[in-house]
């Protein structure tokens, strides 16, 4: 398989849906799927006609069942170290300039999550299934789980996923916090792209400010937070998308953003 096929595009207007596609190992995160995915994501984020990504798993079983655990025999810690140097897929989905959603479709594990965690939005089936399943096989999640998910779901949810390993469902996700909406299967797609384009139909530039501030929250204090809200709602005034905003509210007309 080649690495455009682990990874299909599905353009829906302004939307990229990005579909990770190994069904038939519960779209498990190897070696060449962490490269599509990686240059999916920098192809949709220097095209300025995409401007919101939805990540989702290929089949009905899985969104992605975490690292290819076949992967990690034999490997030395040497080997991982190279593996962990290179560019990773979480940071690149936290840093992307637009938004990006996650429609999860089923099993959501170990590194799954951990891509779940790393988008901005979260929209699961009822059939989807969470967790952080490593140590059941001897290692602790390794792709930023037990940073993030005790900052969406706080500390005492976090460590019971992650030193237990247990699986929880949909009902109890959403009851945590660790996603938005839970919908049923066959309306998740459609769901994650009509909040994807209710993004889309705003301006670029503030959505991307938007994005950056907001995740600010997580990882600055708040003095630090503050000022950089205040630096990039600055900006917001130097760009077209706030000249034209400002006059179609006057002029009582829906604006027509030019993304600048
Ligand atoms: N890495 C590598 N292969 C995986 C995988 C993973 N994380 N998750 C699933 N697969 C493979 C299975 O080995 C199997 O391959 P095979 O058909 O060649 O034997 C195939 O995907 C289907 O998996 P199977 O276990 O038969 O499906 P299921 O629907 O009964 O169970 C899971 C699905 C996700 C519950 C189960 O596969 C599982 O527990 N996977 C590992 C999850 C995990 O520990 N993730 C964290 C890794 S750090």
């Amino acid at each position: 398989m080649t690495d455009e096929q682990l990874i299909l595009e599905n353009r829906r207007g302004a939307v990229s849906v990005l579909t990770i596609n190994r069904p038939d190992k519960r779209n498990a995160l190897n070696g060449a799927l962490r490269c599509a995915l990686l240059g999916a994501l920098d192809t949709a984020g220097r095209d300025s006609t995409v401007r919101v990504v939805v990540l989702t798993g290929a089949g009905d079983k899985a969104f992605v069942a975490g690292a290819d655990i076949a992967e990690f025999e034999g490997r030395t810690p040497v080997d991982q170290f190279r593996v962990m140097t290179q560019p990773s897929v979480y940071d690149a989905l936290e840093r992307l300039s637009k938004p990006v959603i996650a429609a999860i479709n089923g099993f959501c594990l170990g590194g799954g999550m951990e891509l779940a965690l790393a988008c901005d939005i979260r929209i699961a089936s009822t059939s989807a299934r969470f967790g952080q399943p490593e140590v059941n096989l001897g290692i602790i999640p390794g792709g930023g789980g037990t940073q993030r998910l005790p900052r969406v779901v706080g500390l005492g949810a976090a460590c019971r996923m992650i030193l237990t390993g247990d699986m929880i469902d949909a009902a109890e996700a959403l009851r945590l916090r660790l996603v938005e909406e839970v919908v049923a299967a066959h309306e998740l797609l459609n769901r994650a792209v009509a909040i994807a384009e209710t993004i889309a139909a705003k301006s670029p530039v503030a959505v991307s400010a938007a994005k950056e501030a907001t995740r600010a929250a997580l990882s600055l204090p708040l003095e630090e937070g503050l000022k950089l809200e205040r630096a990039l709602f600055q900006l917001c005034f130097a760009s077209e998308d706030k000249v034209e905003g400002v006059r179609a509210f006057l002029d009582k007309r829906t604006p027509t953003f030019p993304g600048r």
